[in-house]
């Protein structure tokens, strides 16, 4: 029996040409060419990344969601390093050179030293991660408020999010008002996700992980932060035509300020006689239908509430802010806004649209 000893079919012969552009070389090129305009770009960060910049957590959950993540960074960016680094010098020292024979080098199978480093370190890394993992989910998960958490029930609506107070008999629409938790008064924010009919997904990322708001279930989440400001937020899961027009404004207020916010948000809103025909007006159309307005008759639960409307910064979920020409506009036409908004033009005219909008500017 005669044995090929040089594994060389004597049929095939190699091309230098196919040798050279080789398509690592591509993708180290692509790689570089994609990093030099974020290299660019990474200037002093724009007011967007203030507010919900995920690399800057100022919570105890998003912290340690945080922390977790540069752990897995750092340990996939180490295994970059070292996989680039050994395919570059294998490139640059084994590559073709002239006068090199134009046959198939030797093949070499089998080395139970090799074979054993990249089937135990890979399971060592994998392990490691899990292990971290766990541990992270088992400090951030919080079945159960603890005493003297805030607790507030969120309801996911298409496409807007409703916040209920129940310590407080409070109930407002997509600005999150919470007070901050120090040291010396330790008070977490404790929320109920629900959802009235499709699945959302609750996310501001510099308080807390991504958590799915799901009908006929109750998830939860919290907040511990001792930095008062102002967080935006956004839905996070596909839930029709306006999901990306379902944002989240979480305010993270000093004790005596959310004390104070409490207080506005309990009393009634103010009846003022200069604005009696908008009032009227709005009682009498199906505005009332859809949305609530303590000490009048509208009772509705389809769209947000409308009491104190004026303390909100925005309106249609962070669609626009909270002037009274937007308000006008939005009455007119919700769609120019939000296209597929579920509210409807009510077909009013431009007298009556401005007497709804004097009414609607005095619930402060
Ligand atoms: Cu709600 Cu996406």
């Amino acid at each position: 029996m005669t044995r090929d000893t040089t594994h060389t079919p004597p049929s095939r012969r190699r091309s230098r040409a196919s040798l050279v552009p080789c398509p690592v070389f591509a993708v180290v090129v692509a790689g570089l060419l994609l990093l030099a305009p974020m290299a660019a770009i990474a200037g002093p960060p724009i007011e967007f990344d203030q507010v919900s910049n995920m690399f800057e957590p100022v919570s105890i959950p998003a912290q340690k969601i945080h922390e977790l993540a540069e752990l897995v960074l750092a340990i996939c960016a180490g295994i970059f390093l070292v996989v680039g680094v050994l395919l570059t010098y294998v490139i640059l020292r084994f590559r073709a050179r002239p006068g090199d024979r134009e046959t198939e080098p030797p093949q070499i199978y089998g080395s139970n030293n090799l074979e054993a480093a990249w089937t135990i370190v890979p399971v060592i890394i994998v392990v490691v991660l899990f292990l971290a993992t766990a541990r992270t989910i088992n400090e951030v998960e919080m079945r159960e408020p603890v005493a003297g958490s805030l607790e507030v029930t969120v309801v996911g609506h298409r496409w807007w999010w409703e916040f209920q107070y129940p310590e407080y008999g409070i109930v407002t629409a997509n600005e999150l008002h919470i007070p901050v938790s120090d040291p010396e008064r330790r008070r977490p924010t404790f929320l109920w996700l629900e959802s009235q009919d499709v699945v959302h997904s609750f996310w501001v990322p510099r308080l807390a992980g991504k958590t799915d708001v799901i009908p006929n279930r109750r998830n939860s989440l919290w907040i511990d932060t001792a930095v008062p400001g102002l967080y935006l937020g956004q839905c996070a899961e596909y839930c029709g035509t306006q999901h990306a027009h379902m944002l989240l404004r979480v305010y993270v207020h000093s004790t005596e300020d959310f004390e104070r916010w409490v207080k506005e948000q309990q009393a009634p809103d103010v009846v003022d006689p200069s604005v009696a025909a908008g009032r009227e007006l709005f009682q009498s159309t199906a505005c009332i239908n859809c949305h609530t307005l303590d000490g009048t008759v509208a009772d509705g639960t389809y769209g947000p509430t409308l009491s104190h409307l004026m303390s909100r910064e925005t309106i249609g979920a962070g669609a626009a802010f909270n002037t009274p020409e937007n308000l006008r506009d939005w009455v007119r036409n919700p769609a120019a806004f939000k296209p597929g908004v579920r509210m409807p033009d009510m077909k009013l005219t431009s007298e009556e649209v401005d007497q709804l909008v004097a009414y609607l500017v005095t619930l402060k």
